[in-house]
């Protein structure tokens, strides 16, 4: 920045002849307001030789003379202000622009934010959406709030089953309660569609476990559906050899061992071989080089003859698996309280 003008500073000859001329010229020079400014005080202010003169006139002819001076120069004050202001906004929307990409620590006065990340379970959760998507399956996250028909009746749940006792399961009233499993998502497509079917139902489940190391009131399941004409169990195992590989890495195998659930017939609990030690042998897979990952089976045909459809027509497979679950063996967390914690020194670890 230029030097004040401080030669204008010190008008001290009173010529009244080159008065206006003079303040002219020092406008002329000068190029930011301050300096404008500056020449104001100079020629217009208090102690200018024009105020002081104004005040000892004592005839009217000088009086109007040194008025109109004034008023000649407060003008030219004005435009020259106006003018070296317009430039000055223009210089600053040149230069001062803000970059609004820039991080908020960068740019200094702002005090750094954390950058927060995504909950293990939705990592995991948007991973197996993935996997699935690109088996060309559609997700599907229906509702939570179920009625026993599609929870249980439509699954094959007898009357007698455990898990219909408000005990087990979370009741609104009689025949309405929290979704204990994402199955009934199932049953609401195929009610909607007819095969070929390809779906994976994910979401939050509800069960009324007390607390404790693997068990929490609520958690999240993943369940892959396919139904179409032909499907074998030979589908089924691959379809799960290749999820549990994206997930676990390339390695992995899968066993099934037999089981029984209401909706499949056959019914199996699907094995993997364990991702810590890779199968052979360590704490966590109970040194039996296999984890057990959910359930599985084909669909039993109980289930199209619930949704009217003619049970030899298709046959189809279905399993499932917890989210939380998932987390757990990909990053070695030994139990599911964490999950629902919120303690920000455990969630910040991933
Ligand atoms: N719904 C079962 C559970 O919550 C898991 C399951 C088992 C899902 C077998 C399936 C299946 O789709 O075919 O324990």
């Amino acid at each position: 920045m230029p030097d004040k003008p401080d030669t204008v500073a010190a008008v001290t000859d009173w010529d009244p002849d080159t008065y206006e001329r003079d303040a002219k010229a020092a406008l002329e020079s000068a190029s930011t307001s301050e300096e404008v400014e500056s020449v104001s005080v100079s020629f217009l202010g208090r102690r200018s030789p024009l105020k002081q003169s104004l005040r000892e006139v004592r005839d009217r002819e000088t009086g109007m003379r040194l008025n109109a001076m004034r008023e000649a120069i407060e003008s030219a004050v004005a435009d020259k202000l106006a003018r070296v202001q317009a430039e000055e906004l223009d210089e600053k929307l040149t230069t001062e622009n803000v970059d609004v990409t820039l991080p908020a620590e960068m740019l200094g006065t702002i005090r750094p934010r954390r950058r927060g990340s995504l909950h293990p379970s939705t990592q995991v959760r948007r991973d197996v959406e993935d996997i699935f998507l690109g088996l060309g399956y559609e997700v599907v996250d229906d509702r939570e709030v179920e009625t026993t028909r599609y929870n249980f009746d439509a699954l094959g749940f007898p009357d007698w089953h455990p898990a219909r006792s408000p005990r087990a399961s979370l009741y609104l009233t009689d025949d309405t309660l929290l979704r204990t499993e994402t199955s009934p998502a199932q049953i609401h497509k195929m009610e909607r569609q007819r095969p070929p079917i390809y779906m994976l139902s994910i979401g939050r489940v509800y069960r009324r476990d007390t607390i404790d190391a693997t068990h929490f009131p609520i958690f999240h399941q993943f369940e892959g559906l396919a139904i179409d004409k032909g499907i074998t169990m030979a589908d089924l195992k691959g379809t799960l050899l290749y999820v549990m590989r994206q997930l676990y890495g390339p390695e992995r195998e899968v066993r099934f061992r037999t089981h029984y659930f209401p909706f499949t017939e056959p019914s199996m609990e699907p094995d993997v071989s364990c991702p810590i030690c890779g199968g052979s042998g360590c704490a966590t897979c109970k040194h039996s080089g296999f984890l057990e990952m959910g359930g599985s089976g084909m669909v039993d045909p109980y289930l199209y003859e619930f949704v009217g459809w003619d049970p030899d027509e298709y046959t189809g497979f279905a399993f499932g698996m917890g989210i939380e679950r998932t987390a757990q063996l990909r990053h070695g967390i030994p139990g599911i309280r964490p999950f629902w914690e919120n303690d920000l020194r455990f969630l910040r670890q991933f």
